[in-house]
């Protein structure tokens, strides 16, 4: 099959863990014989040096042409003292607005080979598998108006959903939870907020057409309490933008590292785009150390939403279990007795393994 692929490094460490992923993926189209083509454009902290805005027009609409995005990662001090509109994250969640990806998913599974790995005990995290499906697209983080106001001395942030926006979020995740354990649990502020009542009411009444799955409601901070004492209680876990975000982070410390957490945003109909949950991490930039393996998940999870290639997914997928079962690391991860390697020489292994 023939497929091509934009790749949005962005700053920090998102060029060399999408050099990392883009070798990987060049590799497993040879052993299965598809033709992969790559464009790189720019976004984020990288595009505003170059043009002034964190997404310049012909990165959009090279997305919006292609069959799938990869993204790195965006941001850094460098543009930390940027007014709004021209911060990296600004490109970021622009494309993510341009190209309607409301549905992003987090994967969040535990490798036995690194249970020790994590500051939570073993028992408590052991056998921990759950989805995270983040609302991408409404909520605080589009609401307008968002900015200062009476002269500097108040501040607005607007928290607005459409209903429907809230109803193809609330369905994907029932429909996530269908081919999983089938259990989901919607997490909201509803003894306080609005938006977060009507959210409620939208899970009780979609839950009518899922009979098989289980549903449940939790507040957000029983739910983030929840999450590391009872992490295996999980399986899909559905939330509004905001909320996501801060539970996905939170849901790394499972895995051992915030650099093995993979992310798929989709939209309806159209092109999805790939990227890990972590950040850009300019404190490592350039170095070669940086932990790649969130990118190469984040491509196995492009090769099975977007190109239907489930075998292809797992052959990666495999490859990476295999590579953490032997020992081989990178620095993010605190292991006694592993390999730790840098970015190049721990996608070399994968690529073995593939
Ligand atoms: C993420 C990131 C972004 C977000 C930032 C960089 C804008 O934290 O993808 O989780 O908050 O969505
Ligand atoms: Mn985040």
């Amino acid at each position: 099959m023939s497929k091509h692929v934009v790749l949005l490094p962005g700053d920090g460490i998102g060029p060399e863990i999408i050099d990392a992923t883009q070798d990987v993926l060049i590799h497993l189209s040879n052993k299965f014989n598809h033709t992969f083509t790559f464009e790189k454009q720019d976004i984020g902290g990288s595009a505003i040096d170059l043009y002034g805005t964190p997404l310049p027009d012909q990165t959009v609409e090279a997305c919006k042409v292609a069959d799938a995005v990869l993204l790195g990662a965006v941001g850094g001090p460098k543009w930390d003292k940027n007014p709004s509109h021209l911060r990296p994250e600004k490109g970021l969640l622009g494309i993510r607005k341009a190209l309607d990806l409301y549905a992003n998913l987090r994967p969040v599974k535990g490798f036995p080979a690194l249970v020790s790995a994590s500051p939570l005990k073993e028992d408590i995290i052991k056998g921990s598998d759950l989805l995270i499906v983040r609302e991408l697209t409404g909520g605080l983080y589009f609401g307008t108006p968002s900015e200062r106001v009476e002269s500097g001395n108040a501040v607005v942030d607007t928290l607005y959903y459409k209903r429907y926006e809230m109803e193809r979020i609330i369905e994907k995740a029932f429909q996530s939870a269908q081919i999983r354990r089938k259990k989901l649990t919607s997490v909201d502020k509803a003894n306080v907020l609005e938006s977060s009542k009507l959210w409620r009411e939208i899970v009780e009444e979609k839950k009518l057409d899922y009979p098989d799955v289980e549903v449940h409601h939790e507040l957000v901070d029983a739910a983030a309490m929840k999450l590391i004492t009872n992490p295996t209680d999980f399986d899909v876990i559905v939330t509004e933008n905001m909320f996501g975000d801060i539970l996905s982070d939170e849901a790394s410390v499972l895995t051992g590292s915030l650099g093995m957490l993979p992310s798929a945003s989709l939209a309806e109909n159209g092109v999805g785009l790939y990227e890990p949950a972590h950040g850009s991490a300019p404190d490592i930039a350039g170095k070669g150390i940086a932990n790649p393996i969130a990118t190469i998940l984040s491509a196995a999870l492009l090769l099975r939403y977007s190109f239907n290639m489930e075998r292809e997914a797992e052959a990666i997928e495999k490859a990476i279990d295999k590579t953490i079962a032997a020992g081989y690391h990178t620095a993010d991860l605190k292991l006694e007795n592993g390999k730790c390697l840098g970015t190049k020489e721990l996608t070399e292994i994968i690529k073995e393994y593939i």
